[in-house]
């Protein structure tokens, strides 16, 4: 028997998104939980690359080419970074991670958009985060009120609500952090799933003085099993993060670090993403379609300009929280994610839930929405 556990596990709340995934990969589940890119899309794995060297300990901040590559494209996204200033991550997962033990104690302030990505409110709570939350499209309720040492921000194609920042707001966020001197943690993994033209300029470019980590990953547009990411951060943070880093696992994948080096460089590069582009931007029009067939009377939402998610508000309140509704969902043969989990302040929020549009065949839509929405009237409350 165990006979003492850290104080910190008592904060540590399993993911609902692990609970949920066990069983919308069962057969005849249809899933719109997980965020989880379509399998057809993945290289072939013939393709993916490796050398005998490989095998062989690498550096703790990433392999030298990789690292350069990535500075490359970010500077072509505007945020000027040195490839010294990127680090390689076991996913962007890790950055969340390493971030959290550099910056939070028990008691730190710690803002973050309401709803946000639960997995970050998951590490940062174990770290002993107290959350000033702000609601997307309302920066200046954080100037007003908070003075928060870190904030965390999914400016483009946001986890869950797909919401994309403007310009105005993409420099209101990066000024509000250089006048109370709050580190800006932006994580953009979504931001080359592009439907629609829009603004996607990282919030971190426009900062003037105050410390800033960018994070990205290959997950979305490669394939997450590879567990790559990456971050560039101002100079000051820099040497911390390569420490807990290397106290965490050395360093990356080097035969991932290789196959996705290949890919970038690939003259095909281009096209795949393209392709990618178009074959979602597709996927999310069919579920659209469908959504407007059986959820026009229950609920209301956004199309959304990229990404992989719509976000869903119900026009009446249910008689039990959408959490509660999970069961019946999956007797019935489909996974949804509730609101819930992506609020910090843990406010009841029945009335939102995130459905994923990529992970499924076009010829399950139909069929997963139509039950979903048939067990979401079975518990909703009209007036
Ligand atoms: C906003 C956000 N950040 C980070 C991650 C972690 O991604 P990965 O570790 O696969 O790079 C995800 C995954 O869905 C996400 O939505």
């Amino acid at each position: 028997m165990i006979r003492t556990l850290s104080s910190r596990i008592e904060r540590l709340k399993a993911s609902p998104i692990r609970d949920i995934l066990s069983v919308a990969g069962q057969p005849g589940i249809i899933s719109f939980a997980g965020g989880l890119p379509e399998g057809s899309t993945f290289p072939d794995v013939g393709r993916l690359t490796a050398v005998q060297s490989d095998l062989q300990y690498g550096p703790t901040e990433g392999e030298p080419r990789l690292r350069s590559c990535i500075s490359e494209q970010l500077y072509q996204r505007g945020l000027h970074v040195e490839p010294s200033q990127v680090l390689v991550l076991s996913g962007s997962q890790q950055g969340i991670d390493l971030v959290a033990k550099l910056l939070i104690d028990v008691g730190t302030s710690v803002a973050v958009e309401s709803p946000t990505y639960l997995a970050a409110l998951q590490v940062f709570s174990l770290f002993g985060a107290c959350y000033q939350s702000y609601q997307i499209d309302d920066i200046a309720s954080i100037a007003d009120t908070a003075n928060p040492a870190l904030l965390y921000s999914i400016p483009t194609f946001q986890n869950p609500s797909s919401y994309v920042y403007t310009t105005e707001q993409r420099m209101a966020l990066a000024q509000l952090c250089d006048y109370k001197n709050t580190v800006l943690f932006e994580d953009d993994p979504y931001r080359d799933l592009a439907y629609e033209p829009c603004d996607r300029t990282p919030v971190c470019s426009f900062v003037k003085h105050t410390s800033w980590v960018y994070q990205s990953s290959f997950s979305k547009t490669i394939a997450p099993g590879l567990r790559l990411g990456y971050l560039a951060c101002s100079k000051d943070l820099l040497p911390h993060l390569v420490k807990l880093k290397q106290a965490a696992d050395l360093h990356s994948c080097r035969l991932s670090q290789r196959s996705v080096l290949r890919l970038l460089n690939d003259d095909t590069a281009g096209h795949r993403l393209n392709h990618l582009q178009v074959n979602y931007k597709m996927k999310r029009d069919a579920f659209n379609a469908s959504l407007l067939r059986h959820f026009a009377d229950i609920a209301t939402w956004q199309v959304p300009a990229g990404g992989l998610f719509f976000w869903l508000t119900l026009r009446h309140p249910l008689s039990v929280p959408t959490t509660a509704l999970l069961k019946p969902a999956i007797d019935a043969g489909v996974t949804f994610m509730p609101g819930e989990p992506f609020f910090a302040d843990g406010r009841p929020c029945a009335s939102c839930f995130r459905l994923n549009f990529s992970h499924t065949q076009h010829t399950d839509f139909d069929r997963g929405l139509a039950l979903l929405a048939a067990v979401f009237k079975q518990y909703t409350t009209k007036y």
